[in-house]
C-alpha cells in the first residue's frame, strides 16, 4: 500500500510531481487558455466579484494567504484570508458581490463547513477547493474546482498541499482572464510556467539527501525557526507548522520583516534558523531585505539554512546550509520552496522516533469545531 515507502508521507512527498500535473490536467487548452467550465459561476457573476474572502484550517489557510497575493496581483480584487473558526464568529461582512472560497483536503473540517454555511447565508457564492469528491463542503458550496492529488493517508498535508496552490493559482488567473486586466501578457506567461512546474518539483525531489542529512544532524535542537517574505511567509508558516506537528518541536514562522519588532530577540548561538528566500529578479527589493536578515541573523549566532533560487548568489556567504530551488515566477515559489521543508519535517520525525503517519493528538480530518 505504501508503495514501497517506508511511511504514506513519504510516498505522499513523492506523488506532488504527478499530483500537480493531475491538477493542472485538462485545465489549460491548446492555446494556453484556462477551461474552468466546471466552476459553474458564470464568466458574467465572476466580472461582478468585488470581493474574495478565503476561508480554511491549518495547512489548507496557508495555501489561502498565498491565493490572496496571487489573487490581488493578478485581478486586483480586494482578497481577505482568514481562519474558518474566527471568520464564523465575527459576523463578517458579506454579500452576493462577494466570492467566498473555502479550501479542503478532506471535505469535511467542521470549522470551514460552519463557515461556508454562514457565508451562503448572508446571500454570497461559495467556491470549494476540494481533494474528496463527494464530500461534505463541496456538497453544500455553489462550486467546485477539485484538487487531484489522489487520496492523501498521513496526517500531515502535503500533496494535498501543492494542489491547493495549484487550484488558488488558477482561480486567480481564471478570474484575471474573465475580468482581462493590464496583467494579460503575464497572466499568459504565468500559465506557461504552470503547465511546466511539475518537473520543477520532481527536480527539487530529487536533491534532497543533504536536506535529511542536515534534519538528522538537529534532532536533539528544541527549536527552529522560519522566516520568509510576501509568498515565502506562508511558506515559512507551512514549515513550522509541519516541524510541530511531526518532530514535536518547537517551530514558529515569522514575517522577516517583524524580526526586528521582536523575534530577533530569540536569535542565540547555533539556533537553525530556515530562510525562504525570493527571487533576486522581480522583487529585487524584498531579496535584498531578507539577504540583510539572513547577515543579522547570523551575526547574532543563528545557524542559518537559506532556501534560495538557483543562481542567487548573493545569499551565498551567510548560508551555513543552502538549498537551491529551480527559478520560477515569484507568485509560483511556493510549490518549489515547500518541498524541502515538508522533507525536512518528516527526517526530523523519524529520527526523533515519531510515528510520521500518525503524530500523537492529530486526526486526518477535524469534524469537530
Ligand atoms: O481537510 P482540511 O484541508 O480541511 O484540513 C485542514 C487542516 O486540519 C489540515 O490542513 C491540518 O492542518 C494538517 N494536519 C496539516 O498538515
Amino acid at each position: 500500500e505504501k508503495g514501497g515507502y517506508d511511511y504514506f508521507m513519504l510516498k505522499e512527498i513523492a506523488e506532488q510531481p504527478k499530483a500537480v500535473a493531475d491538477t493542472l490536467l485538462g485545465r489549460i487548452d491548446a492555446a494556453g487558455s484556462l477551461t474552468l467550465d466546471e466552476l459553474r459561476i458564470s464568466p458574467g457573476a465572476l466580472r461582478e466579484v468585488d470581493k474574495v474572502v478565503v476561508i480554511a484550517c491549518g495547512t489548507a489557510f496557508h495555501a489561502g494567504m498565498i491565493a490572496k497575493y496571487a489573487i490581488e496581483h493578478w485581478t486586483r480584487i480586494p482578497c481577505e484570508v482568514e481562519l474558518a473558526s474566527e471568520f464564523r464568529y465575527r459576523d463578517p461582512i458579506l454579500d452576493p458581490q462577494t466570492l467566498v472560497i473555502a479550501i479542503s483536503q478532506s471535505g469535511e473540517t467542521m470549522d470551514t463547513l460552519m463557515a461556508l454555511r454562514h457565508a451562503r447565508e448572508q446571500g454570497s457564492r461559495v467556491l470549494a477547493i476540494c481533494n474528496t469528491n463527494g464530500s461534505t463542503i463541496p456538497r453544500e458550496s455553489d462550486a467546485v474546482l477539485y484538487t487531484h492529488a489522489g487520496p492523501e493517508v498521513a496526517v500531515a498535508s502535503t500533496k494535498a498541499f501543492l494542489t491547493q496552490l495549484v487550484a488558488c493559482y488558477l482561480v486567480a488567473l481564471y478570474l484575471g482572464q474573465v475580468r482581462g486586466t493590464k496583467w494579460g501578457d503575464e497572466i499568459r506567461a504565468v500559465i506557461r510556467d504552470l503547465a511546466q512546474i511539475s518537473g520543477q518539483v520532481e527536480r527539487v525531489l530529487e536533491t534532497m539527501e543533504p536536506v535529511r542529512e542536515l534534519a538528522r544532524s538537529l534532532a536533539h535542537k528544541n527549536t527552529v525557526l522560519f522566516l520568509g517574505r510576501h509568498v515565502g511567509y506562508p511558506v515559512a508558516l507551512e514549515g513550522a507548522l509541519k516541524l510541530k506537528e511531526l518532530a514535536y518541536m518547537h517551530a514558529e514562522g515569522f514575517a522577516a520583516g517583524e524580526l526586528k519588532h521582536g523575534p530577533i530577540a530569540l536569535i542565540e548561538e547555533d539556533l537553525p534558523v530556515v530562510v525562504v528566500v525570493p527571487s533576486p529578479r522581480g522583487r529585487s527589493v524584498l531579496h535584498d531585505k531578507i539577504v540583510s536578515n539572513i547577515q543579522e541573523i547570523r551575526a547574532r549566532g543563528a545557524r542559518t539554512i537559506v532556501i534560495a533560487e538557483e543562481g542567487d548568489e548573493a545569499v551565498v556567504p551567510y548560508a551555513d546550509h543552502l538549498v537551491r530551488i529551480p527559478v520560477t515566477p515569484t507568485l509560483l515559489q511556493p510549490l518549489v520552496a515547500t518541498v524541502p521543508l515538508q522533507v525536512f519535517a518528516c527526517e526530523l520525525a523519524t529520527a526523533r522516533g515519531n510515528e510520521v503517519d500518525q503524530p500523537r493528538n492529530l486526526a486526518k480530518s477535524v469534524t469537530v469545531e
